[in-house]
């Protein structure tokens, strides 16, 4: 049967209204001069560090990636029987897209054709995975939004679907503190119709053991990715940081409930940013917070729907329940 061509059936929206330019160079200039030192983890994607980041979803310790996939895999199908049948699928934060497949056979499965628009920051990626999935799947007609959460759910709100299901997999919410994470959903929740769902993959509180190997692999691979936010200044931002004068750390503070990474210098230091004419002098065993990643328990989720008008329609978890897959509605009252 012909098909209409890949081309046809994409488009692409960038964002062009962020300053996203400078944007490093001033994150990287506050966060270096505060005590304790941070920089954001946002940082981490360029291309380098999207590759890496798709090398921990496979790691043996990085147990994340694999639980949710388990839980799509088992759960496709019903989900998409909650579904109506003109149900666009939006994914926040899309990446390769290759967790998504399987809601995506599922849906066209029970519908036979499907819109799909998935948001990402980078657009190489966005633009990569589209194709892939445009030659595998005939009946996909995809809108790919390059663009940071913000602008984008500010295009969807403009492109109200009939009904949509919005996904935002892989406990990404983990990098928001706990009140960010309650007002982004709260504004996503805002932009729910009556029959649209959000499916949010949670990551479960846990053993501290397990956590920290979670973050610190066998392989090394997690610490290349923590590194190469130095890297990456060092190329945009013309500095001369040594990386391996930073070791890798993954701690996890139960309190909390986040693991946390840090750089930590491994001797007494001075690190010149030429494009930001700095100096930023380091102690030894002093750090750079990198990310925090905040694990839920079952109540501290049902919290986070109050705070965002959201209502757990259903929750699906992997054998060993380390990791929830969550079905919420918006709060009609
Ligand atoms: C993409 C935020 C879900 O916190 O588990 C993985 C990022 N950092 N290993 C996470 C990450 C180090 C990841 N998230």
């Amino acid at each position: 049967m012909p098909s209409a061509s890949t081309q046809e059936r994409l488009t692409v929206i960038a964002d062009t209204s962020g300053v996203h330019t400078n944007d490093l160079a001033r994150e990287v200039e506050a966060g270096l001069s505060s005590s304790p030192k941070t920089l954001p983890c946002r940082f981490f994607y360029d291309k380098d560090g999207s590759v890496l980041f798709e090398q921990i979803c496979e790691l043996p310790e990085y147990y994340v990636t694999r639980t949710e996939k388990e839980i799509l895999d088992d759960r496709a199908d019903e989900i998409a029987t909650l579904l109506p049948k003109a149900t666009t699928l939006v994914e926040l934060g899309s990446g390769s897209s290759t967790k998504t497949r399987v809601l995506i056979e599922a849906f066209l499965r029970r519908h036979g054709s499907l819109r799909y628009v998935p948001m990402d920051i980078s657009r190489t990626m966005l633009e990569e995975s589209s194709i892939a999935l445009l030659e595998d799947y005939a009946g996909l007609q995809i809108t790919a939004i390059a663009a940071e959460y913000k602008a984008g759910l500010q295009r969807l709100e403009k492109v109200q679907p009939p009904a949509k299901l919005v996904l935002w997999l892989g406990s990404t919410i983990g990098n928001f503190d706990r009140g960010e994470a309650a007002r982004f959903l709260r504004s996503v929740s805002h932009t729910m119709r009556p029959q649209d769902r959000l499916l949010a993959g949670i990551d479960l509180r846990k053993d501290r053991s397990t956590l920290v190997r979670a973050y610190d692999d066998g392989a090394g691979v997690t610490a290349q990715f923590n590194r190469n936010i130095l890297h990456r200044i060092n190329r945009e931002l013309d500095a001369e940081i040594d990386t391996s004068a930073f070791e890798h750390e993954a701690r996890y503070d139960e309190n909390l409930g986040r693991v946390e990474m840090h750089l930590v210098s491994n001797r007494e230091q001075n690190v010149r940013i030429g494009a930001l004419e700095l100096e930023v002098s380091f102690d030894k065993g002093e750090t750079i917070h990198t990310e925090c990643s905040y694990k839920y328990s079952i109540e501290e989720i049902e919290e986070l729907a109050a705070r965002s008008d959201l209502c757990v329609v259903e929750r699906w978890f992997d054998d060993a329940r380390r990791f929830s897959l969550n079905l919420f509605r918006g709060k009609t009252d």
